[in-house]
């Protein structure tokens, strides 16, 4: 038997040896307080490698990294050497690309008496640490609800029937079966003026460990667009009024964010509509009054009144019908379009009017209006004029825009479709169903948003001001299901 001093020696000397490892496409969780010793780690062999490192705590005392693909240096450091490189931290993520044909090491250079959590990750495919690119997508608020979407995932393949057997889908009835493996999408919410989530390392890993305003009610996969399948969390419990700062982390690991929404005032009296499966971009508060004995406070597939589903079911058919007496697949009416693009179109339209979109003024924050001038870049007045939504006052009395919809007793504004939805069913249907959209000359802007994507003039694609529907600041400008 060993006296027990040599085996404490003998352990220590493993311990001494034992070169902590970095696995290829795996993350490792750390902590400055118990890193190994000496705190490096053995990187493994890639020809591209992507090492990534997210910190997960805030403070001063933050780690430096730094890594080699020389074999023959064993301790990277400040003091540099033949291919020793700093990996470079900002915002709480650092993110290096290199050559590792033979390995290398990477050294965490820290003071280990304070406690700081941050995340190592290899990877040959990619950093497997990121700031998304795509940012949440607000669907709409109401006093105290938000309907918020993840970044998308899966586009959908489109299918284009042919001739002979050219047949368009009726009106979709129940929504198509979400994909088999998703993203762990998790959403964290706060109120911009009192937690500063902005101000944290931008890292999945330290916004997911941050507390969430409001509560989910509802989460599920749904097909809003041709972008993609994506989360849906219709989030309950929020405040009147209040601007909120949102993030989506991706499986932990990425970042989506921020996205900045405010919610309705008190008196907002329209409710959400969602889960609509024939009109899968309307996912937001619409003209009814409040739902009674509803699972979720909103209206769906199971309580929308009939009135409303029928009618518009009913106009779907009629017009894949007329479509389809043109040989489609056959007889092509334009180089571009097919009658399966008309209408996909045309729904998208008749969605977009049959179900009107209750409104309250944006603040057109500072932000939104440094892009218009950007944007606006013909114009000649170095002061841009206040960009407003397409807001249209209802009164009891006005003629509702769509009869099924019963009267609210209650004025409300109204947000417009944007016109570039009607124009998109000009350009992609055939002359011969005579579908046709204002001008903008003539009075557009009294039933569409008119000048925010596109410009208002023709042949003025994309010059619209803001450019957009919406943007991530919480200004929603028109109408785009
Ligand atoms: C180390 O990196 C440098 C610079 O990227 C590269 O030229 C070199 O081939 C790499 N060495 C090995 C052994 O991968
Ligand atoms: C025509 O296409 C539809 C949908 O793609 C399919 O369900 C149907 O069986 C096809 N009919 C014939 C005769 O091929
Ligand atoms: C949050 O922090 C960032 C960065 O420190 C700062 O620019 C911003 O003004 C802060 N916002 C609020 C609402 O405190
Ligand atoms: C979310 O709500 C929809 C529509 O009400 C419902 O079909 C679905 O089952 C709900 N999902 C969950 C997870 O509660
Ligand atoms: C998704 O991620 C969250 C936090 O990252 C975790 O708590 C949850 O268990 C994960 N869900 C699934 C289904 O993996
Ligand atoms: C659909 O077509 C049928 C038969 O042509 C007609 O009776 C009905 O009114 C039409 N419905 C709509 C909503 O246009
Ligand atoms: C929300 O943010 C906007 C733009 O930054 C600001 O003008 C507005 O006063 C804020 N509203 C509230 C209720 O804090
Ligand atoms: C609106 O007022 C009319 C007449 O007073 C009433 O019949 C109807 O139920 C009211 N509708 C709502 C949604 O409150
Ligand atoms: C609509 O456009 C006309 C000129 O094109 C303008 O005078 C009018 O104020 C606009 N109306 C609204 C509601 O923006």
């Amino acid at each position: 038997m060993l006296p027990e001093t040599l085996i404490c020696l003998l352990n220590a000397a493993i311990i001494q040896a034992a070169t902590a490892q970095l696995s290829l496409n795996s993350i490792l969780s750390l902590n400055a307080q118990n890193l190994p010793s000496p705190p490096t780690f053995s990187v493994p062999a890639a020809e591209t490698l992507t090492i990534t490192v997210a910190f997960c705590s805030s403070g001063t005392s933050s780690p430096r990294f730094f890594v080699t693909n020389s074999t023959s240096v064993d301790d990277p450091g400040p003091d540099g050497g033949e291919d020793v490189y700093e990996i470079l931290v900002e915002e709480g993520l650092g993110t290096f690309s290199g050559i590792f044909s033979e390995g290398g090491v990477l050294a965490v250079d820290t003071d280990n008496s304070n406690s700081f959590a941050f995340e190592i990750g290899a990877s040959d495919d990619g950093p497997l640490h990121q700031v998304l690119a795509t940012f949440p997508l607000l669907g709409d608020t109401t006093s105290n609800q938000a309907l918020i979407f993840s970044p998308p995932f899966d586009p959908p393949t489109l299918v284009e029937p042919s001739y002979p057997n050219y047949t368009l889908p009726g009106p979709s009835l129940s929504p198509p079966s979400p994909p088999d493996s998703s993203p762990n999408f998790t959403i964290v919410i706060a109120p911009t003026s009192s937690q500063n989530l902005t101000s944290l390392p931008q890292t999945a890993c330290m916004i997911s460990s941050q507390s969430s305003s409001g509560n989910i009610a509802n989460e599920s996969l749904w097909l809003r667009d041709e972008d993609g399948w994506r989360t849906q969390w219709i989030i309950e419990g929020l405040s009147p009024q209040t601007n909120y700062t949102a993030y989506v982390s991706e499986d932990g690991k990425k970042l989506s964010g921020p996205m900045y929404f405010t919610t309705k005032s008190a008196v907002f009296a329209c409710p959400l509509a969602a889960f609509l499966p024939y009109c899968p971009g309307v996912t937001y508060a619409v003209p009814l009054p409040s739902p009674q004995n509803a699972a979720l406070s909103l209206y769906d597939n199971t309580n929308i009144p009939s009135a409303i589903s029928d009618t518009l079911t009913a106009y779907f058919s009629n017009f894949t019908t007329t479509l389809t007496t043109q040989a489609c697949g056959r007889d092509y009416y334009s180089p571009l379009q097919t009658c399966a693009d008309c209408q996909r179109a045309y729904f998208r339209w008749l969605c977009s009017v049959s179900f009107p979109r209750c409104g309250e003024a944006s603040s057109a924050s500072a932000t939104a209006s440094s892009s218009l001038s950007s944007s606006s870049s013909t114009g000649t007045s170095s002061t841009p004029p206040t960009l407003t939504s397409a807001l249209q006052l209802q009164s009891p009395t006005s003629t509702p825009r769509n009869s099924a919809f019963p009267s609210l007793n209650t004025s409300y504004s109204v947000l417009l479709p944007c016109i570039e939805t009607c124009q998109a069913a000009d350009r992609a249907c055939p002359n011969f169903l005579g579908f046709a959209c204002p001008l903008a000359r003539f009075n557009a802007n009294s039933s569409y948003g008119v000048g925010y994507i596109d410009g208002a003039e023709p042949e003025q694609e994309g010059l619209g001001v803001p450019g957009s529907a919406q943007d991530r600041w919480g200004n929603i400008w028109c109408n785009l299901v």
